[in-house]
């Protein structure tokens, strides 16, 4: 049988390589290849590797090579068809039974491409008609820039029931293939005419993995509804299954492992342009399974970046319980809440690139989540509450169906259950983070200060998100670090001395953190803290010690490993001098444009310039590092 070049894209599309083989290999991820024992040939040690962007497998070994399909022929001895149904089946996808309706079918795909594609010129070249100039300037007026408005193909389409339908009826496309696109509306009543289904509105095409036009969404210019409207389901574009800009973002988030998602289209662009470049959004639905799963193939724990509103709390919420069925050893989701209404639009518009990676950094692990929303604001003094919290996460560990996964996951609620006994005893915990500092009376590594951290209410994390000044949050995560694990003086105290903090109170800590570790370089977490609070600091340890910090920068902890600390400072402290390089080039390039400018200032432009993209591409790398950190707890 013949199956289309369509049929077996989705086939691909929808298993991956890593998925299938994992189930037969155990294979450990290597950076962007994974490896272990070829099942083709008897061997001890790893030399069959697969590599899921080139789409191939392949043994050092024996030389066994081939695609998804070439691997379950070869393993289960099976034929192409076979191999292909098996796939097929394992998705969830129909196969195609006859083969030259299929191939008619697939003439029409190719059409059908066609047709998508020439909509979304005619939508562009609108644009730059007087009739799309109101377009033109909605999308300036939000800011978004001419690159944007290429690399994302936007468009408009023109007020007015079939000036779409004309156009396409002049390049020679059938009205059944219209239709059929999406693109034109036929209605029962025979006695109207066919009209088009974007009317004045701006447009934003949807492509897939691949670029290719599938679809398109447009936004009404004023106010209205639908707000937005999409293209309904076709042949070539399912909702649950795409996602907005992916085919842009693919080639960042494969050398990042990182994967943003957020809610819409205009927040896919925002930041985009700000240079985050690994931002997608779903397609008018809620997050789907099949979404989630895509964005694993290239990115272990994806960050969701939801509206700060309460729609935006539910699509979280909603998204965090449908990956649990889903979830598998070494995937995972972390989350970001924005503040009061805030999205990610306007808050990269606003505090810009440094603040929103910082943030992203700071993700919380979908397991903290989930206990979150579990614990936050609710009373848990009696055993009966207890007993009701423990039923909770059970329900919810039991949607887990990777075993693994959910053995973890049950043995870390249970533990955090237990834990809340010792925290909430009378007496243990009042006014601790009521910025009232009190020394040596905390205690990290034991009980009472579990609960406090790692079950921040939502409203003060909520709280974390734009109202914090970026910077200053920073230097409190770069400092807060070294008092927490002294013993990383020697890796990281010459780099914190390198720096100047622009919070003076905090400068001034610093100064007198590291000269205390000069002097006594052997001092523990608890004599330097002890030093700190003698020469009158316990105020300003207070707010630095603090959950607020280490919701943002677990790896702070005096109880955490001190390797996730140095990452993870060292992380914070790629951004933080990132930050500040971008100041001192704004100030060097100010200089330059004088006319008598000392040459020597261009030099120095020159060598600010390339430091910064050095130590961008070091976050990149980094951003993922102090994910895991936030994980690992
Ligand atoms: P938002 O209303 O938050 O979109 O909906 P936005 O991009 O922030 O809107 P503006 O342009 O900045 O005001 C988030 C997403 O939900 C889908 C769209 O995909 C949108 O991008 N949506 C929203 C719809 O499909 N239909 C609607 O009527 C509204
Ligand atoms: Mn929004």
């Amino acid at each position: 049988m013949a199956f289309s070049q369509q049929f077996l894209d989705e086939v691909r599309a929808r298993v991956g390589l890593v998925d299938v083989i994992g189930r037969r290999v155990r294979l450990t991820r290597k950076g962007r290849e994974h490896s272990g024992l070829c099942p083709f040939h008897n061997e001890k040690s790893p030399s069959f590797t697969v590599n899921e962007e080139k789409g191939f497998y392949h043994c050092f070994g024996c030389g066994a090579h081939g695609s998804l399909i070439d691997f379950v022929m070869q393993l289960d001895k099976l034929s192409f068809p076979e191999a292909v149904e098996k796939l097929a089946g394992e998705a969830g996808l129909e196969v195609p039974r006859s083969s030259p309706m299929e191939r008619e079918r697939e003439e029409r795909a190719k059409t059908l491409y066609d047709v998508v594609e020439a909509a979304c010129r005619f939508f562009e070249r609108q644009l730059r008609l007087p009739e799309g100039r109101v377009g033109l300037d909605y999308f300036r007026g939000r800011g978004i820039s001419e690159d944007s408005i290429k690399k994302f193909r936007l468009g408009f389409a023109p007020d007015g029931r079939g000036a779409l339908k004309a156009h396409l009826t002049k390049e020679g496309v059938a009205e059944d293939l219209m239709v059929e696109a999406g693109l034109v509306i036929r209605t029962d009543d025979a006695s109207r005419a066919p009209y088009d289904r974007f009317r004045g509105r701006v447009m934003f095409p949807i492509t897939d993995t691949r670029g290719r036009i599938i679809a398109f969404g447009g936004r009404i210019l004023d106010k209205g509804e639908p707000k937005y409207l999409n293209s309904p389901e076709t042949p070539l574009f399912h909702k649950g299954y795409n996602l907005y800009a992916l085919s842009q973002s693919l080639p960042q988030i494969r050398t990042s492992g990182q994967a943003i998602v957020v809610e819409g289209y205009t927040d896919v662009i925002a930041l985009h342009q700000a240079g985050i470049a690994t931002a997608v959004a779903p397609l008018g639905t809620a997050l789907t399974e099949d979404q989630i799963k895509l964005l694993w193939r290239h990115a272990p724990a994806p960050v969701l970046c939801f509206d700060g509103d309460a729609a935006g709390a539910r699509a979280a919420y909603r998204a965090a319980e449908r990956a649990l069925a889903i979830l598998q050893p070494d995937t995972g989701l972390a989350f970001v809440e924005l503040s009061g209404g805030e999205d990610p639009d306007t808050m990269v518009r606003r505090q810009g690139a440094t603040a929103f990676a910082t943030l992203i950094a700071s993700a919380l692990p979908l397991s903290d989540v989930l206990w979150r929303m579990e614990t936050q604001g609710k009373r848990l003094e009696t055993p009966e509450a207890r007993a009701g919290l423990d039923a909770r996460l059970r329900e919810l560990t039991s949607k887990i169906s990777d075993e693994t996964v959910r053995r973890h996951y049950s043995d870390a609620f249970r533990e955090r259950v237990r834990n809340l006994y010792f925290q909430r005893r009378p007496g243990a915990g009042q006014g601790q983070n009521r910025g009232q500092y009190r020394g040596q009376n905390r205690n990290f590594g034991g009980k009472q200060g579990f609960d406090a951290f790692s079950a921040p209410r939502m409203a003060d994390n909520a709280g974390t998100g734009a109202q914090v000044d970026p910077m200053r949050l920073q230097e409190e995560i770069l400092l807060a670090t070294l008092i927490g694990h002294p013993r990383l003086n020697d890796a990281i105290g010459e780099g914190l001395g390198s720096l100047s903090f622009k919070s003076q109170d905090l400068d001034r800590l610093r100064q007198e953190v590291l000269k205390t570790l000069s002097v006594s370089p052997d001092l523990d977490f608890k004599g330097l803290e002890d030093q700190l609070c003698r020469t009158g600091n316990s105020e300003l340890l207070g707010g630095l010690l603090s959950r607020r910090v280490y919701t943002h920068a677990r790896f702070a902890r005096p109880d955490e490993p001190v390797d996730d600390a140095e990452r993870g400072w060292m992380h914070f402290y790629g951004l933080y001098r990132r930050a500040q390089l971008l100041e001192e080039i704004a100030a060097v390039t100010e200089l330059c444009k004088a006319e008598d400018s000392n040459p020597g200032n261009f030099a120095l432009l020159k060598a600010l310039k390339q430091e910064a993209d050095t130590l961008v591409a070091g976050l990149v790398e980094g951003a993922h590092v102090s994910g895991n950190a936030n994980d690992a707890a």
